[in-house]
């Protein structure tokens, strides 16, 4: 596996790739990998030649300061975890390899995804994910990109800044990896204890009420039946939690044949901020 951290390396075999013909996917990534990034990685090899990993704990899409500075770097176990899955090139870069200047503008146009859930609840959160992965576009010149369901939000943020943008890239999604009894993994997780993970499985109790319920209950009904059920746990912070319909992410009143749902969660546990999602009728 070739290791670059500055753009330029990155570029220039990029390019020599590229005339040889080579299909290229990109894997974006802030790092701390698991079973979830390497799915991705995974599923990239089946439709790519080249598999491009980045990582970087990109600063403009924390709100808060603290989960920055107490996000998981473990930067050696990802080599070898990357190594271990033939990942052709790791991204690297500094932050002043990728934020130059200190006084960068920018903005896209998001519409009603960057005020609702996890926009409302996190100012400038897309605006930043979008910011870091349209550069990263613009220097791997992906053929494919691969992203997980598990950020339900962020690939409907992607997907629309790739329109709006006009990009040359397929986004490929790939489904969320649990633990055995249920919880989506996640870097953050690493920072609760053993009994925090299992106070964590309620949202995916929740999330597997909805579901298993969703063609004979109403939504009001299940609503209410699914928040009672975190509620109830004494070490879990409920956040938000909300059937939607899948295209728009407006909360959903009532059901409708043709429409596609999707229930979302975030909560918090042990101080960390947990987010879930799952599909209802698809
Ligand atoms: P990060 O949280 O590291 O996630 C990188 C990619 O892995 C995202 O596409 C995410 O959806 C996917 N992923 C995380 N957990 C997963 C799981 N349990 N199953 C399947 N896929 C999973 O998302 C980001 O980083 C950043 O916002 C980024 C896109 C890299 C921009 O900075």
């Amino acid at each position: 596996m070739e290791i670059y951290s500055t753009k330029s390396q990155l570029q220039a075999h990029l390019r020599t790739l590229r005339e040889a013909d080579n299909k290229i996917a990109l894997v974006p990534t802030m790092g701390a990998l698991h079973e979830g990034h390497l799915s991705l990685i995974r599923e990239a090899r089946k439709s790519a030649d080249i598999i491009v990993c980045s990582i970087f704990v990109n600063p403009t899409q924390f709100n808060d300061p603290q989960d920055l500075e107490k996000y998981p770097r473990p930067i050696e176990n990802d080599i070898q975890l990357l190594k271990s899955e033939c990942c052709d090139i790791l991204f690297l870069p500094s932050i002043e390899e990728m934020y130059p200047s200190s006084d960068e503008t920018w903005h896209i146009d998001l519409g009603d995804l960057d005020g609702l859930w996890e926009g409302a609840k996190r100012p400038g959160h897309f605006q930043g994910v979008t910011q870091i992965v349209y550069k990263l576009f613009n220097l791997v010149h992906p053929d494919i990109a691969c992203f997980g369901q598990k950020d339900f939000q962020q690939i409907m943020v992607i997907q629309r800044m790739i329109d709006v943008k006009q990009l040359p890239v397929v986004l490929k999604i790939c489904p969320t990896v649990r633990s055995e009894k249920g919880l989506a993994l996640s870097s953050r997780n690493s920072r609760l204890s053993e009994q925090g993970k299992e106070n964590a499985l309620v949202l995916f109790q929740a999330l597997r009420h909805t579901r298993n319920n969703f063609a004979e209950k109403p939504i009001e009904q299940l609503h209410e039946e699914a928040v009672s059920i975190i509620i109830a746990h004494p070490h879990v912070t409920l956040e938000y939690f909300a059937i939607c319909e899948t295209q728009t992410l407006q909360q959903a009143t009532a059901k409708e044949n043709t429409k596609e749902y999707v229930v979302l969660v975030a909560a918090w546990i042990e101080g960390v901020r947990l987010i879930d999602n799952m599909l209802l009728n698809m």
